[in-house]
Order: structure tokens, then C-alpha cells, then sequence
């Protein structure tokens, strides 16, 4: 049985209820953060937490903790649930109001979090790598913004899987920008490339500790435009999230990404991943 935490108290999933006015049901009014724990320690939380910051200022709800107060809260839920390695699922809306677009005058918002174990992305599909699609990015211009109100995402995913495919590579204006629920890669003459943070993609924790571990370990990469064109040209294609961690595409819309295996350079890069985050579950970062 999971607990979770709802607006001040501990308890089980079960018995955690919201108003059914509340503006996350309504309108899709809130933001969120999926942070990953590894050995019950969560990775990169001062980044999650600052991104939570610029999604809340992004849509104008006051931040209801303290970055003190939100680790304390999400060590105690990592703590009241199974699994050394967890997703750990905070969400906030603006809170129950009667409905009416325009912002309540006085809601409180409506704190969630929950955690479920965490289990990777198993030996099989790492040996394999994944099928992607690539798509029309059907979503608005503040995807910098961790919003909850992901029907476009969750649609241009089910096409993905309606095409036995892991996961949409979306397409705006002849760019490749991220995928529906992680950010892109490719690998390119021996150069890792990624496009540059900006209001049409998720500034994802994961692609920052990417270009890190490759900036430490020399290991060029750069921050620049990937056209669509540039996905069929490209040695290797990889997706990046908290919850996939680095997953190589192998195929993209039926053909193969360069032999069709998870290339060299993912498996660089895969390998430092696994170190960072042994190290922290060691409590060493
Ligand atoms: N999604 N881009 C999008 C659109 C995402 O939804 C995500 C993550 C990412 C990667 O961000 P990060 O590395 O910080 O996880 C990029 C989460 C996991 C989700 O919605 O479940």
C-alpha cells in the first residue's frame, strides 16, 4: 500500500481525495516534477526544485514551500514507501474554486506528492534500444513549462504506441525539439548534439546531467538546432528522461537509426549515468 502526501498530511493512497472543483480536474490548472531516488537519496533535487520554481512562476501559483520544506516532505515519502529506487510524482494545482477561467481570489493550492518503485528500463530494451516515430509537435509554446495539462503528450504517445513504437520524436517547423515525454539526442560524426533549451522543449534534469557527463569526460557534444533531416543522417538517437534515464533509438519510423543497435557513444555515455548514479546511492554525490 503506497502513502502519499496531501495538503499537510501522510496518508494512504487510497484515502487521499481532492474536491472535485479543484482547478487541476477542471481546467488541467497546475504543474509537476517526477524526480527519480536511487537508494531512497533523489537525484538532482536542487534542479528539480528550481525547475518546479520556474513552472509555478510560469503560471503564476505562489510556491506553497520552501526548497527545505519540499525535501523534507519528499524524504519522508521515499521513506513510507517500497522500493530503494522510486519516482517520486509532486504535483500542484491552484487549487478548488467554483469554476470560472479567471484565477480564484482566495484558493489555497493543492499539494500531491506520491512515489512508486522505479525499475529502469530492463536488460532487454537497453540491448535492443527502442522504435520511435516521429510526429507533428501538436502542443502549445510553454512546453519549458511542467504543466499537467498533457492531452497533446499523452496523444502523440498513444500514436507512438498505436505504431509499436516507444516513443513520438516531434517535428516543429522542420526541427526535431524532444520527445513526447523526453528530450532528444543524436550522435553525429563522433559530436553529441541536443537542442538548446527554449520555450518549445522541457529543460529536462536529465539532459543537463547528459551534458555534463560529457563535458567532464570530454566528450564533445554541443547545444544546436536538429533538423528532421538531421534524424535519418544520424549515427545514433537517444531519448532522455527520469524515468527512461538514456535510451538508445534504433529505429526510427520503421528504419534503422546507423546498424540498428545501441551505438558506442550511448554506451559511453549510459555507462557514466550508471556511475553517477551508484555514487549517489552510495552517498557520495
Ligand atoms: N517527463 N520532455 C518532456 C516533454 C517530458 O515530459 C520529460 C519528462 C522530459 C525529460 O525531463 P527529465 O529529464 O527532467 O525527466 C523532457 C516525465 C518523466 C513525465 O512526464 O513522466
Amino acid at each position: 500500500m503506497s502513502t502519499v502526501y496531501l495538503n499537510g498530511d501522510f496518508l494512504p493512497e487510497e484515502d487521499a481525495c481532492v474536491s472535485v472543483l479543484d482547478r487541476g480536474f477542471i481546467f488541467g490548472d497546475g504543474v509537476y516534477e517526477v524526480i527519480p531516488a536511487y537508494g531512497r537519496r533523489p537525484f538532482r533535487l536542487q534542479g528539480h526544485l528550481a525547475r518546479l520554481q520556474d513552472s509555478l512562476d510560469g503560471v503564476r501559483i505562489p510556491n506553497p514551500h520552501t526548497a527545505e520544506q519540499w525535501q523534507y516532505l519528499i524524504e519522508k515519502i521515499i521513506d513510507a514507501n517500497e522500493g530503494e529506487d522510486q519516482s517520486v510524482y509532486l504535483q500542484i494545482t491552484r487549487g478548488a474554486a467554483k469554476r470560472d477561467h479567471a484565477f480564484p481570489s482566495n484558493a489555497t493550492p493543492t499539494v500531491l506528492i506520491m512515489s512508486s518503485p522505479l525499475s529502469g528500463a530492463g536488460a532487454e530494451l537497453l540491448k535492443s534500444g527502442v522504435a520511435a516515430i516521429t510526429t507533428e509537435d501538436i502542443r502549445w509554446v510553454y512546453c519549458h513549462i511542467k504543466a499537467i495539462c498533457l492531452l497533446p503528450n499523452v496523444l502523440l504517445r498513444q500514436k507512438a504506441i498505436d505504431a509499436q513504437s516507444a516513443e513520438a520524436i516531434l517535428i516543429r517547423d522542420g526541427l526535431a525539439t524532444e520527445g513526447a515525454a523526453s528530450n532528444l539526442f543524436i550522435v553525429h560524426d563522433g559530436i553529441i548534439r541536443t537542442p538548446s533549451k527554449g520555450p518549445l522543449l522541457l529543460p529536462g534534469i536529465t539532459r543537463d546531467l547528459v551534458i555534463e557527463l560529457a563535458a567532464q569526460n570530454h566528450i564533445p557534444y554541443e547545444e544546436a538546432n536538429i533538423l528532421e533531416a538531421d534524424l535519418t543522417r544520424a549515427d545514433e538517437i537517444w531519448l532522455t528522461s527520469s524515468t527512461k534515464e538514456i535510451l538508445a533509438v534504433t529505429h526510427l519510423n520503421g528504419t534503422p537509426v546507423g546498424n540498428g543497435k545501441p551505438g558506442p557513444l550511448w554506451e559511453r555515455m549510459y555507462g557514466l549515468y550508471q556511475q553517477y548514479k551508484q555514487l549517489l546511492r552510495e552517498g557520495k554525490m
